[in-house]
């Protein structure tokens, strides 16, 4: 079990590749079609995902593994074919997002606690029977003048916790994702805060899976980069991010971890590529670094992909353009 756990995750962290997040909540993936003035049908969600999936050079070269939804892991493309085949054909792991969203927790910080413990074994057997290689629960931590409390940090670590010994007991790689919010309000928080309040988060995480019992060589982290508030004044170069990242890292995740997947937390396109890149050159690392972006893999295809299937070769051309400079990145091999 343990062997096969930790060879998905290797095979996750294949040199040059990373993951594709494409796990939008239907609530999630409503705003993105908003804005580009698409209402949210079935239809709509299935043909955009068959765009992404679809773009098959990319997704074989570029891209390990994908994050979907429950709706996404059982559909097929417009012609009948399963999103599965299409994965399996272009040697991608399917993935699942498992956890039922982030909700308000009591008190006056506006923090959120990630739900979706209950029933949690049974899904998860189902999934693996669906063939799920892997998971995804993100925890949400909010930073204001009260936020985050210890009891926040706590809760959510532990729930992380639970989730990840759910998923290694039915063979599923979980990974842990406990998201510091940069891009949330008020946003004003710099650098260096949001450096403490993630390696105190990565700390309690740590604690909690060890105390789960839970197999760090058969698990992947998703954290956020340490940057400031997206309201902040402060402009740190690509180095400094990619340098105050892996100090923090190195000080709080173990080095049996196989492998760390960064989310994109609302930053640029080009900005999410240079951290990544900036990150891989810097030698001694303990893990491999790569992403398992959404919005920074995404946010182009979207837009040219319009809602219209007569666009996919071009949105797939954009979206193969992303893959390709996050796979630079992921080599430490990307300039501008
Ligand atoms: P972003 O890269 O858009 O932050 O999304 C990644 C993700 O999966 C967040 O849970």
């Amino acid at each position: 079990m343990t062997k096969s756990l930790n060879a998905i995750a290797q095979k996750l962290m294949e040199p040059g590749k990373g993951i594709l997040a494409a796990d939008e909540s239907e609530g999630t993936i409503g705003k993105r079609f908003a804005k580009i003035n698409l209402p949210n049908t079935l239809d709509l969600r299935r043909d955009y995902r068959e765009m992404l999936f679809g773009a098959s050079e990319a997704m074989r070269n570029y891209i390990s593994g994908v994050i979907l939804t429950e709706e996404t892991l059982k559909q097929e493309a417009a012609d009948g074919t399963p999103f599965r085949a299409i994965l399996a054909d272009t040697d991608c792991v399917p993935g699942i997002k498992v956890d039922r969203g982030a909700f308000p927790m009591p008190g006056e910080g506006g923090e959120k606690i990630t739900e979706g413990l209950d029933g949690l074994r049974q899904r998860l057997a189902h999934y693996a029977e669906l063939g799920a290689g892997f998971a995804k629960w993100r925890a949400v931590i909010t930073i204001n003048d009260i936020a985050p409390t210890r009891n926040n940090i706590r809760a959510n670590a532990h729930a992380l916790a639970r989730y990840a010994m759910l998923c290694q007991e039915a063979g599923i790689v979980p990974i842990v994702e406990p998201e510091v919010v940069g891009d949330g309000e008020p946003g004003n928080h710099s650098m260096e805060r949001c450096a403490q309040v993630t390696g105190d988060v990565l700390e309690n995480v740590f604690k909690e899976l060890r105390l789960a019992g839970v197999d760090l060589a058969g698990m992947l982290l998703k954290p956020n980069m340490i940057l400031p508030g997206i309201n902040s004044r402060e402009r740190p170069g690509f180095e400094d991010v990619a340098r105050r990242t892996v100090d923090v890292l190195r000080e709080h995740v173990p080095a049996a971890v196989p492998g760390i997947a960064f989310l994109s937390g609302g930053q640029t396109d080009e900005e999410a590529t240079a951290h990544l890149s900036a990150m891989n050159r810097i030698p001694n690392k303990p893990w491999p670094l790569t992403f398992s972006y959404g919005r920074a893999l995404q946010n182009v295809a979207l837009r040219t992909w319009a809602g219209r299937r007569e666009n996919f070769a071009a949105a797939r051309q954009a979206f193969a353009h992303r893959a390709h400079m996050n796979s630079l990145a992921a080599l430490g091999e990307w300039s501008n």
